[in-house]
């Protein structure tokens, strides 16, 4: 190579700013982006998350101020959490299933506020709402059974589809939740409604910030790992991909995202279909710790990370930083 091409300088593209940007293989736009907001009982207020510096808890008039913000800057979604008041959770999570909780809420809040300009992502998994911090129903081991969850999860996708959610995405890694969903979503007549699955989520140790966010890191009992996928897996992950397209998935999530690109790069290979990935509380945590310690610029670490999604094969990125992100793109 060197030898037949003596004048070959891959330096000569990058020696000027016009020329880097003539020649950038992926571009990061504010419509890459999902912003995952925290919902709270009660009006006018906000919650500082203590392991999440700079992201919120608002309260639904709140969360309605957040969809305008996102309009403006040019945020296509925003995917919702709700912080369940403690009296509502149960072993059953039965506040999933009511019609005026908090997310159902939440989600009217932002139709009413920027109408359909703006796409809502709504969580399905039991975690916000159950007593034991599990995603699903538990048994007497508190080991959580699939077919029963599912059932459940079912029930609380069509309430949230109700409520006006135009993208449901389970995350609780119950085997065939999607078929189940997606079944109901026509037969309820919702057939524009979408399903994103965190198809290939994995036990990770980078959910403790979103885990007091919502508030079930302190109820939760045991771990996820009969659920969840085990770090050291991938083949694992395309087979759930595979399995959760074959039931209906419009587009797939990895979760966490930077340590698990080498998978969303493997997806988006073998499935050529819209991935999405999750850079997560963790990963946000250590973000914003990198930065106060002086170790790396903030906005830099910000926009490299999320441009690294892309370049792997992303169509987009939730991800907290989403609204500070576009607002840097935008500048
Ligand atoms: C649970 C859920 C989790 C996250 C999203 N949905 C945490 C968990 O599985 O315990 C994590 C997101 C984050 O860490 O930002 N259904």
């Amino acid at each position: 190579m060197t030898a037949a091409y003596p004048n070959l300088r891959l330096r000569r593209t990058r020696s000027a700013g016009w020329s880097r940007a003539l020649y950038r293989e992926t571009v990061l736009t504010p419509a890459d982006l999902i912003w995952p907001l925290f919902v709270t009982d009660g009006s006018g207020v906000e919650e500082p998350i203590g392991s999440l510096p700079g992201v919120s808890r608002w309260s639904v008039d709140g969360i309605a101020k957040r969809a305008k913000e996102a309009l403006d800057l040019g945020v296509p979604c925003l995917a919702l959490f709700p912080n369940t008041p403690r009296t509502l959770r149960s072993d059953d999570g039965g506040e999933a299933l009511n019609p005026d909780n908090l997310m159902c809420r939440a989600i009217k809040a932002i139709k009413d506020a920027v109408g359909s300009d703006i796409g809502v992502l709504t969580d399905v998994a039991l975690d916000p709402y159950t007593s034991h911090g599990q995603d699903g129903l538990i048994d007497g081991q508190g080991y959580v059974t699939n077919d029963d969850t599912v059932a459940v999860l079912v029930d609380q996708a069509i309430n949230q589809a109700e409520a006006g959610a135009d993208i449901i995405a389970p995350s609780d890694m119950m085997d065939g939740r999607v078929r189940a969903i997606r079944m109901a979503l026509e037969m309820g007549g919702h057939h524009n409604v979408q399903i994103m699955a965190y198809a290939a989520k994995y036990a990770s140790a980078f959910y403790g910030p979103f885990r007091d966010a919502v508030g079930s890191g302190g109820l939760l009992k045991g771990d996820k790992k009969s659920y969840q996928m085990d770090p050291g897996n991938a083949e694992e992950a395309l087979r759930e991909v595979a399995l959760d397209l074959a039931e209906g998935a419009d587009s797939v999530m990895v979760k966490p995202g930077l340590p698990y690109l080498d998978i969303v790069r493997r997806v988006k290979e073998r499935f050529e279909v819209p991935v999405f990935a999750y850079q997560v509380s963790g990963e946000y945590a250590m973000i914003e710790a990198a930065a106060a310690a002086g170790a790396g610029d903030r906005d830099a670490l910000v926009l490299e990370t999320l441009t690294a999604f892309k370049r792997a094969g992303c169509s987009g990125v939730l991800t907290y930083h989403a609204a500070h992100a576009a607002r840097l793109l935008g500048a």
